[in-house]
């Protein structure tokens, strides 16, 4: 398999009873999660429609193109940049992904494209998230003033709801392309669907491998995704609030930016299932190796013991040979001949022991290489995850009541 699941020290927990009953009850559920009709992001990978509208969309779009700007936020835009920048070498367009409305970036992205060269994507499930629609009405005003409407209608594509929300009204009245977000597909499970799958096919990726890679997964990786569930929740009850995911990859790094929206949207959560108060959740941070082995170790061996540690470390890395300068002084020789790749390794090791020795609960996973297959396994296998220990901690992971409630009061202060 292209990602293993190493629980190093760890590898004893499961012999214990609780854990092997919590393994069977993950199993359970994750069988459940893949059955249940209403849960529609364990169907993406079998799912070659999207692919084959995107390529339709992109015909529809005018020649001469090289720039892409996708308006959206949170779970429509994470899963974009995420692949985007872990492929960046292997994009045909620029890919844009505005998901912020400072006033800052929104100036110099508008400073930077040329409207003519420019498709827009607005990305919205809902269709009435406050910042795609602001920018959506800042960029098509921009473009009309230079290109006229006729043009500007023709270098947007909106994708939305297939028959709910503000969106939807306007894509159907303007006849602008649009294409269709799952109704059981919530946002940040649908990096599989248009809302990543139309703006990275359109910028040269091969979505079809992203898919590929997450079927494997799919039809392989049950148990990593279970296991993992079940020490999320085993450790979490145990006092480990903090779930520390420690990348040693700078090409991974927007991966753990998606994993925390999904990780933290998903389950922290104030009622269970029942309606119960439960106030749940671990909160998840990202570290970044080796960088952040000068930043953050020293507070994770002897700061407070409220941690997991989730390590991922790429096996197959590009050699990158350092040279034997300056081997006449002390303490430089020993690099001689060495790769890169190795020192990272070693890094990686080393703070991984030096947790250990301090009984810090610490489990890697191990990427056979980066490409389009193996990210398309991590995100179905953390979807998965994610989904199965909000099944063990009975809460709901498909829904997000504390996000909304920030977005009506913003509204209300702007008047709406
Ligand atoms: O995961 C989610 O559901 C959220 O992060 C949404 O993606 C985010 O709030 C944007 O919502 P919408 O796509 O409706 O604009």
């Amino acid at each position: 398999m292209s990602i293993k699941l190493d629980l190093r020290k760890l590898e004893s927990i499961k012999n214990d009873k609780e854990f092997q009953l919590l393994f069977e009850k993950g199993m359970k559920f994750a069988e459940e999660i893949e059955r249940d009709d209403a849960i529609g992001f364990t169907d993406l990978p079998e799912e070659d429609r999207y692919v084959k509208q995107a390529k339709a969309v992109a015909e529809r779009l005018p020649e001469g193109i090289d720039t892409l700007l996708v308006l959206g936020i949170g779970g429509s835009a994470l899963g974009a940049k995420m692949v985007r920048d872990c492929f960046s070498e292997e994009l045909s367009k620029k890919l844009i992904v505005l998901d912020n409305v400072d006033p800052y970036t929104i100036h110099n992205v508008a400073k930077s494209i040329n409207p003519e060269k420019t498709v827009i994507n607005v990305i919205s499930k809902s269709g009435s998230t406050v910042e795609p629609i602001s920018q959506f009405k800042f960029f098509y005003n921009l473009f009309e003033v230079e290109l006229g409407r006729e043009e500007t209608l023709k270098r947007i594509v909106i994708t939305t709801d297939i028959s709910k929300g503000n969106l939807r009204k306007v894509a159907e009245e303007l006849e602008i392309l649009s294409l269709e977000v799952p109704e059981n597909v919530g946002g940040r499970f649908s990096v599989l669907t248009p809302v990543g799958i139309f703006p990275l096919e359109y910028c040269g990726i091969d979505t079809e491998l992203l898919l590929k890679g997450a079927l494997k997964q799919k039809l392989s990786g049950k148990e990593t995704a279970v296991t993992g569930a079940v020490l999320d929740y085993l450790f979490y009850k145990q006092g480990k609030n903090i779930k520390v995911l420690f990348i040693y990859s700078d090409r991974l790094y927007r991966f753990g930016e998606w994993y925390l929206q999904l990780f933290g949207e998903s389950l922290g959560k104030r009622f269970d299932r029942n309606g119960k108060e439960v106030t749940v959740g671990a909160t998840g941070v990202l570290a970044k190796g080796v960088t952040d082995q000068h930043s953050q170790v020293q507070l994770y061996r002897e700061g407070p013991d409220d941690k997991l540690f989730a390590f991922f470390k790429v096996n197959k890395k590009i050699d990158v040979l350092i040279p034997e300068s300056f081997s006449q002084f002390e303490g430089f020789s020993y690099l001689n001949g060495k790769t890169f790749s190795q020192l990272m390794d070693a890094e990686c090791e080393g703070t991984m022991q030096a947790l250990e020795n301090t009984g810090r609960p610490l489990i890697l996973y191990q990427i056979e290489e980066i490409n389009l297959e193996t990210m398309g396994g991590l995100i179905y296998l953390f979807e998965l995850q994610t989904a199965v220990c909000g099944y063990l901690y009975n809460i709901n992971p498909f829904d997000q009541p504390g996000v909304e409630e920030g977005k009506l009061i913003a509204k209300k202060l702007l008047g709406y």
